[in-house]
């Protein structure tokens, strides 16, 4: 029997075109940045809907030919770009007084379900309203809720432990692991993964920044293996991941408001936070600080393996200590073996550079490591963060800062592009640029991070183009710097640290 289609249903307004009001004519569509790429991602395994709800039509404020017209519109402009909308499902009625397609179950659900042969269950509606992710629900599809368009102002009204993501990239990013995580719960491999960290092991598991080394961060001969297995010295603390809030209550004393800011608006999401530890947590973990590090990881499979293995996970990036982080589950398997009871593949990590971590040990928030949520968005929600002191006692602020770190085997160089013009003839040199195009024949390799220059994409490629250059016995490894704004700063940071 063929496999039955899977699909998303987009709310149009505030997910892939600015939410504006009532649009009346197609000169006012506005198509967020990230639409096209999340979209022809997607539809790989995705068949593609538009829903939208229109409720100016019943209020009399637009006619039902000028919304057509700008749904229309929105079709033939993705077209263009090779995108195909199968369906627009646009509803008149105004909510508030209970509209008749979504209650009491959305009826173009089930429509696209017989006309298209669609698994519902495998399907997603992704919005910006809770409707969206009740709609979902009631006809056994799973929600999206988005911070886009009215996302933020409607948040409240959310029924808690829903999934909330920052926009459509993430959304993409989240269906395609999504696949992953149902072919593993099926074959079992989830629950063995779960079974196996409430009895102690260790496994390998995916998260949207890098993929981490697990294991139950209560359970301290367990942690231990995780230090032994990467060589990691004792002094470097784990970070802690939680599937939701009742499993961050039993680590942390307490949440000061500028943190809950970041947990209520990033969670769950590549940002870890640093917050005063309770007494039972143990000190390995900690490397006996009186802190603990804090993640709700933003990938389906790690969420749900901490969820069902009803504890919370300590989990340092899956890679012998000190060197490149694993974006893969095969960079995993290349670089740790079988050294761990499990590798659970989710596919390539979104995000590619760890999470950003914030401490709140002290009076004021300090950026302990620039990562995978810029800095420019912590501190529009947290107000502004410090760097840290260089004299902080006798205690480890930030291990991960320890200055050699990502480091590939073969020797690498931050220069300039002037620099290189400098450099002696001769040797082997590959280089790792964001998109500039270097003299012909002066590399034996090229890593190009994003053609286009777009920073979040070349985090998703940096660990992996820095193994690749690193496997082809060069004499050295060239990098350019990025600009120094958004996921820049985590990129420039690894990439000095692998230099060191
Ligand atoms: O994205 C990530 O954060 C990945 C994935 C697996 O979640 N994890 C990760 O872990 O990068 P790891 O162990 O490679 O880096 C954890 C960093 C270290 O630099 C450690 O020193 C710091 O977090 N850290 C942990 N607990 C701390 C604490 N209480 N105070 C200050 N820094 C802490
Ligand atoms: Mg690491």
């Amino acid at each position: 029997m063929k496999a039955k289609r899977k699909a998303v249903f987009f709310d149009r307004d505030g997910t892939f075109i600015e939410d504006r009001g009532d649009l009346r004519d197609p000169g006012e569509v506005v198509f967020f940045p990230d639409t096209e790429d999340a979209l022809r991602a997607l539809q790989k395994d995705f068949l593609l809907f538009i829903v939208t709800n229109q409720s100016g039509i019943g209020k009399g404020r637009i006619t039902r030919a000028e919304a057509a017209a700008v749904n229309a519109y929105v079709e033939r402009r993705l077209l263009e770009k090779g995108i195909r909308i199968e369906a627009v499902y646009c509803c008149p009625h105004r909510r508030d007084e209970g509209c008749p397609c979504i209650k009491p179950n959305p009826y173009f659900l089930h429509q696209a379900e017989r006309d298209f042969d669609l698994n519902l269950s495998e399907s997603f509606v992704v919005g910006d309203h809770p409707h969206d992710v009740t709609l979902a629900e009631n006809a056994g599809a799973r929600g999206l809720y988005l911070l886009t368009g009215h996302g933020m102002k409607h948040r409240d009204e959310l029924p808690s432990g829903r999934i909330v993501l920052r926009g459509i990239r993430e959304a993409a990013a989240w269906m395609a692991a999504d696949g992953y995580t149902r072919r593993l719960e099926r074959s079992g491999a989830l629950e063995d993964a779960a079974n196996l960290l409430r009895q102690g092991g260790v496994a390998a598991f995916p998260t949207e920044t890098v993929y981490g080394l697990g294991a139950d961060a209560f359970n301290e001969r367990a942690v231990a293996r995780i230090f032994e297995i990467k060589r990691r010295p004792r002094f470097d603390p784990l970070i802690v991941h939680v599937a939701d809030r009742e499993q961050l209550g039993r680590m942390v004393a307490a949440i000061p408001d500028p943190a809950q800011a970041l947990i209520d608006r990033f969670w769950p999401g590549p940002l870890t936070i640093v917050l005063p530890k309770k007494g039972h947590v143990p000190d390995l973990v900690t490397a006996g600080l009186s802190t603990v590090a804090v993640r709700m990881p933003g990938h389906p499979l790690a969420l749900e393996l901490i969820r069902r293995a009803e504890t919370p996970i300590a989990a340092p990036s899956a890679n012998p200590f000190g060197q490149t982080s694993p974006t893969t589950a095969q960079h995993v398997l290349d670089q740790l073996a079988d050294q761990m009871d499990q590798v659970l593949d989710g596919g390539p990590c979104s995000v590619g550079v760890e999470s950003t971590i914030v401490s709140f040990a002290g009076d004021r928030p300090v950026l302990l490591r620039p990562g995978g949520l810029p800095r420019e968005d912590i501190e529009a929600c947290a107000g502004p963060v410090t760097e840290p002191s260089v004299h902080a006692g006798s205690q480890v602020v930030a291990p991960g800062m320890l200055p050699r770190h990502y480091a590939p085997q073969t020797k690498l160089q931050v220069l300039s592009s002037s620099d290189v013009a400098n450099l002696p003839r001769g040797s082997r040199m590959g280089l790792l640029t964001l998109n500039e195009v270097p003299p012909p024949g002066f590399f034996a390799a090229v890593e190009v991070l994003s053609a286009k220059g777009d920073l979040r994409e070349a985090a998703a490629h940096l660990f992996g183009a820095i193994r690749r250059l690193d496997r082809l016995n060069l004499d050295l490894i060239v990098a350019h710097t990025v600009p120094e704004s958004g996921l820049g700063l985590a990129i420039n940071d690894r990439l000095r640290r692998a230099a060191k």
